[in-house]
């Protein structure tokens, strides 16, 4: 789909986000005809480089990041890239060297932060007085916006001075993957699912959200954020939100974020006595991840102690007429056993046991987001043979690789080219931000006012024994990846 001419300028432009994944997002698109050879890509830091230095590394961090890097393609792309030395939040920043850049016509030009959200309002403040808030500006701001509500109300108020709601695209880069798009074409695409999509049929519900990597040289930021700020208040909580969320009116960006926030609102919240019977903190100690020995959390940061939480297993629920009585058990964490994110749908048991004597497993639908994207629906069948009757759980597989020979773009792809088209579906609302870190406040102060435990786990497993026991209480399990 032709994407109209447009330029970006990134802040931050050769941090760890530009470098891994907004330069080779934009690339890509280059490869793909989506950005025209009149677009300027201008990277923006106050780290000293000229054009060529910036062009190098830029060259770097995309054959780092593709698969089939091409030279020539390369060279026609590293002509629209440009590099401003600049520190924007000071008053005598040369705005007008980045000025004179930018066209001149009423192509949309993207302002990317990605910078550290101390400096957005600072960084917003002084757009607007170099006259950079135009009609044609479109504001990405990065996650995390803020640490808790205050903080990221203060963000979104001093933005909120300059730029208007609707120029403002709040990334989660979650919502730009295939198949987390694919969770609403699912739901609503489906005669199947919706009839069967509520508390009647469903038992519960299991995200889970595991990785293997470590800190990756984010171990300042991760150690004041932690597993909750990192990953639940955003991430988590969006999966929740499509996974429960009412059918909207249709796909325009406000009525799916109107139908998100009402999942936000109606989530059970915590006190210091049920946070220790529904939610487990836990910190990776050594272990060995996929063969390779890593050290603990605590010696990765070189530190004596930290009590930041590097993974998190919640129960929670929601207080609305769909889902009343239904379990939300949500988990993320670092240094895990596997990469994995899927979302578990588990479904009751049958009303009347017929088949006496049997195993009958539950079905289940597992939506498998990350890695081997697919589905799979788990059936009870009959195993084959003369003798009882036997049961077993087999699925129907629906795998994205089998079906679908084309490469997958990176969330961020797909992002950036909505913002450039105006599209505000898949960015977050400033409301729904902040009521998704009142939700995180509310158990973050739980903890602290409970003192709630630091569970240890060994790098390379499925969390602390806690997790597991949380489930167990209710009679249930985490899914494990077959
Ligand atoms: C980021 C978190 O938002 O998401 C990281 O800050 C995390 O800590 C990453 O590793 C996970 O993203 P993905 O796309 O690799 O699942």
């Amino acid at each position: 789909i032709p994407v109209d001419p447009f330029d970006i300028v990134i802040f931050g432009g050769t941090g760890d986000l530009s470098r891994r994944k907004l330069l080779p997002a934009l690339y890509h698109r280059y490869l793909d005809g989506q950005i025209d050879d009149s677009s300027k890509i201008i990277g923006v830091a106050r780290t000293e480089l000229d054009r060529q230095a910036f062009n190098d590394l830029a060259k770097k961090a995309c054959k780092a990041h593709t698969e089939n890097f091409d030279e020539a393609a390369w060279e026609r792309f590293s002509e629209r890239l440009h590099y401003l030395t600049m520190d924007a939040t000071n008053q005598d920043a040369d705005w007008g060297a980045l000025k004179s850049l930018l066209a001149k016509d009423t192509r949309p030009v993207v302002f990317y932060l990605a910078t550290t959200p101390l400096i957005y309002v600072d960084l917003c403040q002084a757009m607007a007085r170099a006259g950079l808030n135009t009609p044609n500006t479109r504001l990405v701001l990065e996650k995390p916006i803020g640490t808790d509500l205050a903080s990221a109300q203060a963000i979104n108020e001093g933005v909120g001075a300059v730029f208007e709601e609707n120029k403002i695209y709040r990334i989660d880069h979650y919502l730009g993957k295939e198949t987390v798009q694919n969770l609403l074409v699912l739901r609503f695409a489906n005669t199947l699912f919706e009839p069967i999509w509520s508390r009647h049929t469903i038992d519960h519900v299991q995200i889970t959200v595991s990785e293997s990597i470590g800190l990756e040289g984010r171990a300042d930021y991760y150690d004041r954020s932690g597993a909750v700020r990192d990953m639940v208040q955003n991430h988590i909580l969006q999966l929740l939100c499509l996974t429960a969320m009412e059918p909207p009116n249709n796909l325009d960006g406000d009525e799916v974020r109107t139908e998100k926030i009402k999942v936000l609102k109606a989530l059970q919240r915590f006190t210091p006595e049920t946070a220790k019977t529904h939610t487990v903190r836990g910190q990776y100690a050594e272990g060995l991840v996929e063969g390779d020995p890593v050290t603990s959390y605590v010696d990765t940061l070189s530190k004596d102690n930290s009590d930041t939480e590097t993974f998190v297993a919640i129960k929670t629920g929601l207080d609305n007429w769909r889902w009343a009585g239904v379990p939300f058990y949500l988990r993320t964490g670092k240094r895990m056993k596997e990469r994995r994110s899927e979302i578990v749908i588990q479904f009751k048991p049958t009303p009347h046991a017929l088949f006496k004597g049997a195993d009958q497993a539950p079905n289940r639908l597992v939506i498998r987001l990350q890695p081997d994207e697919g589905m799979q629906l788990y059936m009870q069948v009959k195993e084959p043979g003369p003798g009882g009757l036997r049961l077993k759980s087999l699925p129907l597989n629906l795998s994205y690789a089998d079906n679908f020979l084309v490469r997958y773009p990176d969330a961020y792809e797909r992002l950036l080219m909505d913002v450039v088209r105006g599209n505000l579906a898949l960015f977050m609302r400033r409301d729904e931000v902040e009521a998704a870190w009142s939700w995180v406040d509310n158990l973050l102060e739980s903890w602290h006012d409970g003192n709630q435990p630091l569970e240890s786990y060994a790098a390379g497993t499925s969390g602390p024994l806690q997790s597991a026991m949380l489930m167990d209480r209710d009679h249930r399990e985490w899914w494990e990846s077959k």
